[in-house]
């Protein structure tokens, strides 16, 4: 056992005031020299650990291999941790263990060697950087949850953090787009000049509001994304801006979306004003010729009769009393034209679906005939009346059959057939579909089938669809295309039934 150490007044002095715990040890591990510091830490008294092998204070695997440390060390004299210092746990006699910093140096000239190692209690800053990794794997995922793009970028517009949602949209990997310049990189050619003087007014600005803005982004593949940004400006602890962070939504198919509806709205108001005009001229141009005429010839007549050497006035009389009527039926017609205008659907009656497929029988037929298909009839009994413009539904039926017999002509003639059936659905409509063996629906047209003017025929208008939706739905009812796993096309009308829809 080595002899007890006594260090000097002022060295005891300066060991007492180290905040360190501080352990001199000889080359067999004893302990020497124990500070106020190494009692707090390790809850034995100075009187108690000196004498004692430092192990004592150690745990697991350290506790069990320092004498073969220190026996290697004092055979090779090669240091593992003098000089450098490591992370450790220490025990304190009570049994708790807590992390700890030792650095270890050896006392100059001893021979043989003694050591003194500096030991800091870890435990608050150990704590304290776990709850900052928590905070931050936290954070790390909410961001990688979010479902929105996540992007910040600095003052140069450089990428300095980007989640999951951003990379996948973008088709970048997150550590090709760290760090590089966003503007550059990813925004749509047109609108990066624009888009760069946002981000630069908005980091000049400072951290009021957020900004909302909207602009497109190219993504690896090539394509085309609108986003939908909302921006704030990042700043460090003195107020000063480093950045800005962006959440995005991408909202490409939403705008197409509203887009399209716009479009098809448009058209549709243009054919109806189209549709309103063609039948108030062909109305107006027969029903007024008539009155019309009346008024000239019976003002020939007059005429005529005046320049008699002795005019009949009964007979003038007579031919003016017609002329005033006749304008009054002129007036009467453009009062009624005048009505129809605002109310178009006017003939209501309660009729049978099936009567009304029957009835199209021989003019549909005819046309079938004379283009080899064959028209197959199959009509469920005792369905409910419905209530509808027979003449109107008739016209629907007849541009669904005219589309089919036109997408028959590319098949075999042997084959060609067109099935018409009707039904009653669960929830008490009516439905007639139409289905056909032919071409089916060009791809090209098929998610605009509706809409007017869309056509794949040379000869076609692109009317025939949107017209006869526009019926069906002013008869509270639908015109749908239902696809079809096999060839062929197929259309289904759907009415309410009963005479409580008669609007
Ligand atoms: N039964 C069907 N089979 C295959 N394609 C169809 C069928 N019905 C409609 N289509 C497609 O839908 C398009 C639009 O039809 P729609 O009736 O509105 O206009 P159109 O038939 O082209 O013109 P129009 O009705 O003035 O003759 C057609 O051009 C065709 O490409
Ligand atoms: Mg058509």
């Amino acid at each position: 056992m080595a002899l007890p150490v006594t260090p000097s007044f002022e060295i005891q002095a300066l060991l007492d005031a180290t905040v360190d715990a501080v352990i001199l040890i000889d080359a067999d591990g004893i302990v020497e020299v124990f500070n106020h510091s190494a009692e707090r830490m390790f809850g034995y008294a100075a009187a108690e650990a000196v004498g004692q092998n430092v192990s004592l204070l150690m745990t697991g695997r350290d506790r069990h291999h320092h004498d073969g440390y220190l026996e290697r060390y004092v055979r090779t004299g090669v240091a593992h941790i003098i000089g450098t210092g490591r992370d450790v746990r220490g025990r304190r006699k009570d049994g708790h263990e807590f992390p700890a910093f030792l650095s270890v140096g050896r006392i100059a000239d001893s021979d043989p060697p003694r050591f003194v190692g500096f030991i800091q209690d870890t435990t608050l800053r150990v704590q304290a950087l776990a709850a900052v990794q928590r905070e931050r794997d936290r954070a790390n995922r909410y961001l990688e949850a979010a479902q929105t793009i996540l992007v910040a970028l600095d003052l140069t517009h450089r990428v300095t953090l980007i989640n999951r949602t951003g990379s996948e949209v973008l088709g970048y990997d997150e550590d090709f787009l760290n760090g590089r310049d966003w503007i550059d990189t990813v925004v749509a050619p047109a609108e990066k000049a624009q888009v760069a003087a946002l981000v630069d007014r908005l980091a000049e600005r400072g951290p009021r509001s957020p900004l909302h803005c909207e602009y497109s982004i190219v993504t690896r593949a090539g394509l085309d994304r609108m986003i939908a940004w909302r921006c704030v400006v990042l700043e460090d602890g003195t107020g000063d801006a480093t950045g800005i962070l962006c959440s995005g939504d991408d909202v490409t198919e939403s705008r197409k979306a509203e887009r399209d509806a716009r479009e098809s709205r448009e058209r549709m108001m243009h054919v109806s004003r189209l549709a309103t005009m063609g039948e108030m001229a062909t109305g107006i141009s027969h029903e007024l010729n008539q009155p019309l005429a009346a008024i000239a010839n019976y003002a020939q007549a007059g005429v005529r009769l005046m320049q008699l050497p002795q005019p009949e006035l009964a007979d003038v009389r007579e031919a003016l009393g017609q002329i005033a009527g006749q304008a009054l039926r002129a007036g009467e017609i453009i009062r009624r034209l005048r009505s129809l205008v605002k109310n178009r659907i006017t003939e209501r009656e309660a009729a049978s679906i099936n009567d009304i497929i029957e009835e199209l029988g021989p003019i549909a037929r005819a046309d079938a005939r004379a283009n080899d298909v064959r028209i197959v009839l199959n009509l469920a009994q005792e369905l409910p009346p419905v209530s509808v413009d027979r003449i109107q539904i008739q016209q629907v039926l007849l541009n669904l059959l005219r589309n089919s017999i036109d997408a028959l002509a590319a098949v075999s003639a042997v084959s060609r057939q067109i099935v018409v059936q009707s039904a009653a659905t669960e929830a008490g409509d009516i439905t007639v579909t139409v289905t056909d063996n032919g071409t089916g629906i060009a791809p090209a047209v098929l998610d605009r089938l509706f809409m007017p003017f869309v056509t794949s025929k040379t000869d076609g208008t692109g009317l025939g669809l949107a017209i006869s939706r526009t019926i069906m739905e002013a008869h509270k009812g639908r015109l749908d295309h239902s696809p079809q796993s096999e060839r062929g096309a197929s259309f289904v009308m759907t009415l309410p039934s009963g005479p409580g829809t008669n609007p």
